[in-house]
């Protein structure tokens, strides 16, 4: 077993993970900062981010901090905590010019200043943006940015597997370095886990195959709950067949949504806002039209409705689209400039995860989490878009900037070998040397499969609970081995780790959706339609335990404004 020793590690690279990096090293020059990734940083997820930053950026013109917190909460559909939504909306702007001082290309408007476009759920167009490829230039921008500082050291392809802590204190992680296949322990003072969400629970999802949730189940593994893990967030428009996604910025450009008749169905459900309702709307009212026999079929059986791009005019698309168009030109062969592109509602994002407060912090001394991996929690039941990029901006500042000031404090006490050897054991003796007769991708498919059958748009009790028994025999059956017995670039084993990790996620998901008898912004219960804020207005807190999930709640924090029917 290697080992390793930083005075910071950080599990992930995405937009959060390197904005905490950058904020460390800038506070503190001389810490040593590792970023730990499965991926090549820039093959992160948050490279698919397309559509935009939210941030007031012209108050002059009539935006406010105010309206950024008004309209995300109700977005949340009044499960977010206030407190925290408006330090985000206070945060926010400050970053938009951070990243132009870095270099980040953003779109301009005629007279030169940043654009930013309308997008769903606001009451002001405030979705920063950069064409259709918002994560990726923000990415490119950060990286960079990192690269600038010497103490900054990427393990790249190292697959983090476990959290080290002792009496309640963080000590460091495991990982393996991919390419050849060795055990590591990286000691560290301080950690942050910003390694994404947990989407690929379902196979219709706008995710990257390789984003799954290792960091969640890390922290799963070490006491620390997951909180508000029902809440998945299906957007409107994945491309058919393959979900990848097609930008809201595609409805705030003059997109419409069509049913086979023809019809602009979303004026029955959102008069107000039409295309541009918060996404839990607009999703719920796609899968209405084709349940209610309004929706097209294609050859394979798969179901969906038309977004029309076409009266937005091929200069504009060209302009603004780019990215999505050449998406469907190679994904659908359809160019939109001709012709509708056929959509339905895909995952798309994790409202849940890891249990922090409001700066990031979990219950372990030392640890943090930021970005979709955590839960801070600013999208309570449905995050508006724009605001997770938004996000990872933000709390990737607050705990790099905590996490160093806390290094900075710290004396070394490195992790004792004990858990690290369990933990080596449990993945070479019991994993990698494992025998087992059930493919753990068959078991992958079939948990996709059954969420995508009983967790999606609408939900019922009886579909939970057929999901949660699927879930009970898939973790029971001997999945946990390795075919392929190479040490270098195993990505078979790594494979096995991400399908354990997925099932736990699931396990926690399900327990706060059976429980949570309600219909709240994307858990939509069929057999509780409505809002139920008397028992209902809390987080739920999912813990991993050896006989299953034990379940607690927490309270909401309400400022400012107190819960009401959203209409939009
Ligand atoms: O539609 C989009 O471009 C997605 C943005 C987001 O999820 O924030």
């Amino acid at each position: 077993m290697e080992r390793l020793k930083h005075d910071l590690v950080i599990v992930g690279s995405g937009i959060a993970g390197l904005r905490a990096a950058i904020e460390a090293s800038r506070l503190s020059p001389g810490l040593s900062v590792a970023i730990v990734t499965k991926t090549q940083a820039m093959r992160s997820h948050s490279v698919c981010a397309e559509g935009g930053t939210a941030a007031v950026l012209y108050p002059e013109l009539g935006d406010s901090v105010e309206s950024h917190v008004f309209d995300t909460v109700k977005g949340s559909d009044y499960l977010a905590d206030q407190d925290a939504v408006e330090k985000f909306a206070n945060m926010v702007p400050s970053e938009i010019y951070q990243l132009e001082h870095w270099g980040m290309p953003w779109s301009r408007r005629e007279d030169g200043r940043i654009a930013q476009r309308d997008f769903g759920g606001y009451s002001y167009p405030r979705a920063t943006f950069a064409e259709d490829k918002v994560g990726f230039y923000e990415m490119q921008t950060l990286y960079d940015t990192c690269t600038k500082f010497p103490n900054i050291i990427f393990y790249q392809e190292w697959f983090a597997t476990s959290i080290l802590a002792e009496q309640g204190e963080f000590r460091g992680i495991t990982a393996i370095e991919m390419k050849s296949g060795e055990f590591a322990t990286i000691a560290a003072k301080a950690g942050i886990i910003a390694s994404g969400g947990a989407g690929r629970l379902f196979s219709f999802a706008t995710y990257g195959h390789s984003s799954t949730p290792d960091g969640m189940s890390m922290a799963l593994r070490a006491g620390i709950a997951l909180k508000d893990m029902e809440f998945f967030q299906f957007h409107p428009s994945g491309l058919i067949p393959s979900g990848i996604l097609i930008t809201e910025g595609a409805r705030a450009e003059g997109g419409i949504l069509l049913n086979k008749d023809g019809e602009r169905f979303m004026k029955r459900y959102a008069p107000g806002k039409l295309e541009l309702a918060s996404r839990d709307v607009v999703s719920r009212a796609i899968i209405t039209e084709i349940e209610e026999g309004r929706g097209f079929r294609d050859g394979d059986g798969l179901e969906y409705v038309n977004l029309d791009l076409t009266q937005i005019g091929a200069q504009r698309i060209k302009e603004r689209l780019n990215g999505i168009r050449e998406i469907a030109m190679k994904f659908n062969n359809t160019d939109p400039v001709e012709k509708p592109l056929p959509v339905r509602p895909v995952c798309h994002y994790t409202m849940g995860g890891i249990d922090v407060d409001i700066d990031g912090a979990t219950r372990i001394k030392g640890l943090w989490a930021a970005g979709e991996a955590a839960c801070v929690s600013i999208n309570g039941a449905n995050r508006l878009g724009a605001n997770s990029t938004a996000e990872c901006l933000v709390w990737g500042r607050i705990t790099g900037g905590a996490a160093a000031e806390y290094a900075v404090k710290r004396s070394d006490s490195p992790p004792s070998d004990g858990q690290a050897l369990k933990e080596e054991k449990r993945i070479f003796d019991e994993i990698f040397h494992g025998k087992g007769g059930t493919n753990p991708y068959a078991v992958r498919d079939e948990l996709q499969r059954a969420m995508d059958k009983g967790a999606y748009v609408f939900r019922t009790g009886e579909g939970l609970a057929e999901a949660v028994k699927v879930v009970r025999r898939l973790k029971a059956e001997d999945y946990l081995h390795c075919d392929d017995s190479s040490r270098r670039y195993n990505t078979n084993l790594t494979n096995v780790l991400e399908v354990e990790s997925l099932l736990l996620a699931a396990e926690a998901f399900l327990a706060g959706a059976v429980a949570r008898t309600e219909s709240r912004g994307a858990h939509a219960r069929r057999d509780y339609p409505k809002r139920d804020d008397v028992n209902w207005l809390k987080h739920t807190l999912a813990y991993h335990t050896p006989e299953g999930v034990r379940l607690d709640y927490s309270p909401v924090k309400i400022t400012r404004f107190q819960p009401a029917e959203r209409h939009y």
